[in-house]
């Protein structure tokens, strides 16, 4: 019979079928009568290929190697009961041919690699990483979780915007810019599109978007990239607990989708079998109560001090404290000189600011955001305190003197997230190419 063209996922559907299918191959057992394929064709599941008899006595058969493409044509079977095959089928192979050969010998691939292999050969060969089980995973992951945040962001009436990458005004400093020529000029790889969010709650009402964010970081850590996919939304009348509910909303609706998904639940199953989902409300924590706490509970500064009240909480001390707590936490409140020119002090209590980082269990800070300055002449001082000339943000200020409103917004690192819901060591893993100190390629 004709073969029917065919793919791994839905494949128990043909069963007793002769189909065609394309692919890689993941695995390989040559036996002496029989060759086991493990077909990866890209479309989900693995699927076992037999290759038995006339079929394995060609040239093809020899030259046979991992990752080689190849099309086959065969008769899908159920296997039999406590036999171990992807979705429960094999295909008896009757025809193949080798499309791409791979060379042979090559062990580059996930599972393959050799464990001692140094991080930097690791990452030269992230190309070939990708195509290992457990990249693959993450990244079916993170294309739902993208999803899910537009899901939970349209369902609550928020537009998407496009921000431009490429700025002239910094958002978080001056520190971590990344500068380029831009026709003569000096311009900026952004480090948030918060600023121009902003911009468009009069026209646009509440929005969102979902962008590359740049940081000149130098240090090289477990949560720090060089480029990460930030989504950032800006509200526009609401005061601060409304910032910290919508906050919440976001990341339970977020995270019940993924659940339901089918994919995503299996994903996770797989990479972080004791995930917890979180539960509303999540702690809120004042900035002072978490100094406090961290002084009670022997955590200590880098150079292993105590804390004090207008001390940064450093990454390790933050992640102690998270991971000890064990939920997600909404730290709040913290001193005005701490944060960006942009943040709105609290009423009555002036040195700090209506400000939220979001912790999670073994990443610690995932979310960053704020209720803005709202006032023209508090802006004015804004700029003024932090040494930043107020003249290339016109168009910031502009929002201050056309219609003023109370409003806020955050922003949630991508990658940090995808390490926390899945159990990643390192948000490198949780990135198609990484970029961090000292590497920009492949
Ligand atoms: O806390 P950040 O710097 O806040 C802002 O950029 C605000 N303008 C956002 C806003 O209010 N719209 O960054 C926000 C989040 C952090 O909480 C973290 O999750 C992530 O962005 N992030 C990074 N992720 C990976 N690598 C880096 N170097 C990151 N820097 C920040
Ligand atoms: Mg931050």
């Amino acid at each position: 019979p004709a073969a029917i063209k065919a793919r791994a996922k839905g494949l128990p559907d043909f069963a007793g079928k002769r189909v065609r299918l394309q692919g890689w191959v993941h695995r390989l057992r040559k036996q002496k009568t029989n060759f086991f394929v493990v077909l990866r064709d890209a479309s989900g599941p693995l699927v076992q290929l037999v290759l038995t008899g006339d079929c394995i006595k060609t040239v093809d058969a020899l030259d046979l190697t991992v990752e080689s493409t190849i099309e086959v044509t065969g008769t899908v079977q159920k296997v039999k009961e406590g036999q171990n095959a992807p979705q429960g089928i094999e295909v008896v192979v009757d025809w193949w041919k080798i499309v791409g050969r791979a060379p042979a010998g090559d062990d580059a691939f996930e599972g393959r690699i050799q464990a001692d292999a140094d991080p930097s050969t690791r990452a030269d060969l992230r190309h070939l990483e990708l195509r290992g089980e457990t990249a693959t995973a993450v990244m079916r992951f993170r294309a739902r979780l993208l999803r899910a945040f537009r899901e939970a962001l349209d369902e609550i009436e928020f537009t998407e915007v496009t921000p431009p990458c490429m700025v002239q005004t910094s958002v978080e400093g001056g520190s971590t810019l990344f500068s380029f020529d831009y026709y003569g000029a000096p311009a900026y790889l952004t480090q948030s599109s918060q600023l121009y969010l902003e911009t468009v709650l009069p026209s646009l009402g509440n929005v969102y978007c979902i962008q590359e964010s740049f940081r000149a970081e130098k240090s090289l850590t477990r949560r720090h990239l060089s480029e990460y996919t930030h989504f950032e939304a800006e509200l526009a009348f609401i005061d601060f607990k409304d910032l910290l509910d919508h906050l919440e909303h976001v990341i339970t609706s977020v995270v019940d989708k993924l659940l339901q998904d089918p994919v995503a639940s299996e994903i996770l199953k797989q990479l972080n079998p004791g995930f917890v989902p979180p539960q509303k409300p999540f702690m809120r924590l004042d900035y002072r109560d978490a100094i406090k706490y961290l002084n009670e509970h022997g955590i200590k500064k880098e150079d292993g001090s105590d804390h004090e009240v207008g001390d940064d909480i450093a990454e390790a001390a933050e992640r102690k404290m998270t991971d000890q707590i064990n939920r997600p936490i909404m730290l709040i409140n913290f001193p005005k000189h701490l944060k960006s020119f942009y943040m709105k002090q609290i009423a009555g209590d002036e040195d700090y600011t209506e400000s939220v980082d979001v912790l999670m269990p073994n990443v610690g800070e995932v979310v960053g955001g704020s209720m803005r300055i709202s006032d023209y002449d508090e802006l004015m001082a804004g700029y003024k305190r932090e040494g930043i000339p107020h003249e290339p943000y016109y168009w910031f200020t502009d929002q201050r003197k056309y219609g003023t409103c109370e409003h806020g917004g955050y922003g949630l690192g991508v990658e940090r997230l995808l390490a926390w819901f899945l159990d990643r060591y390192t948000v490198r893993e949780c990135c198609l190419y990484p970029r961090y100190m000292g590497r920009a390629r492949p």
